[in-house]
């Protein structure tokens, strides 16, 4: 796993939208793999402020609520209404107000595959290591399915879902089908989030931190912000790691 030791979020933010950028230039229809949260909104701030063309391009995100009000704004449709070019570009959620929720998250699947697997996934990561929804206990291979959300995670995103009652389920992508992606970024920033990237990054691979499981991708990057990294046991090989690289990059 590359860990790249940030000055920011915003740092991490555009190193993840060059990912984006030099994506499209190889690849103008690519598949990119969304995140929600509040970690990547300065990432699709920074998208906005480039002149890219995401005409052909198809995104996927990983995970929708269950059972919530059609255009509530604590959707994840709502979410990349606001922060996205979705006029612009094919993008896809899953379907979480599906009467048939099985059928939808196999559906989802399929168009992935038909998509031709996504080429770059993005991905945050919950404070307990939850990748997607798919909470601590979830399985490695897990593909699209109905999750609940766990009680950490509930409340970390209570404060969107005020006046109603909040969705205890969601619609994921799962383990299995993240590590299908060609690339992964993954995105952290805050003191929240240090023992989880932590855990990711230098504990054992474990159900109990799903993000853990990146460990098993051929090319995990992860963008870190000081704070989110301030847990890391290895930081001065990480440095000397990136400054190697950039070295190599560069010459
Ligand atoms: C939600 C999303 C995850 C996201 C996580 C962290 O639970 N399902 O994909 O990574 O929140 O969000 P934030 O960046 O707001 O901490």
């Amino acid at each position: 796993m590359e860990i790249v030791l940030c000055r920011d979020v915003l740092d991490a933010a555009s190193r993840c939208a060059d990912i984006v950028e030099e994506l499209l230039q190889e690849k103008p229809d690519a598949v990119l793999g969304l995140p929600t949260g509040t970690t990547p909104l300065p990432f699709y701030e920074e998208l906005r402020s480039r002149s890219l063309s995401f005409a052909r391009v198809r995104s996927f995100n990983l995970d929708e609520y269950i059972g919530l009000p059609e255009g509530h704004p604590g959707s994840y449709t709502a979410y990349m209404a606001r922060n996205f070019d979705v006029n612009a570009c094919s993008v896809c959620l899953p379907d979480g107000r599906a009467e048939d929720l099985e059928k939808a998250a196999s559906a989802y699947e399929a168009l992935i595959q038909e998509a031709g697997g996504i080429d770059l996934q993005i991905l945050g990561i919950g404070r307990n290591g939850h990748i997607g929804f798919n909470e601590p206990g979830s399985s490695l291979k897990s593909r699209t399915r109905v999750k609940t959300l766990s009680e950490p995670t509930l409340k970390a995103n209570a404060s969107d879902f005020e006046g109603i009652e909040p969705p205890t389920m969601a619609l994921t992508m799962g383990i299995g089908t993240i590590l299908e992606a060609r690339r992964i970024v993954l995105l952290a920033a805050g003191a929240s989030k240090a023992i989880a990237v932590r855990d990711m990054a230098e504990g054992p691979l474990s159900a109990n931190c799903p993000a853990s499981a990146l460990q098993m991708h051929e090319k995990p990057v992860v963008f870190v912000d000081p704070e989110a990294a301030s847990q890391l046991a290895n930081t001065e090989y990480y440095q000397r790691s990136q400054a190697l690289q950039e070295k190599l990059k560069n010459a």
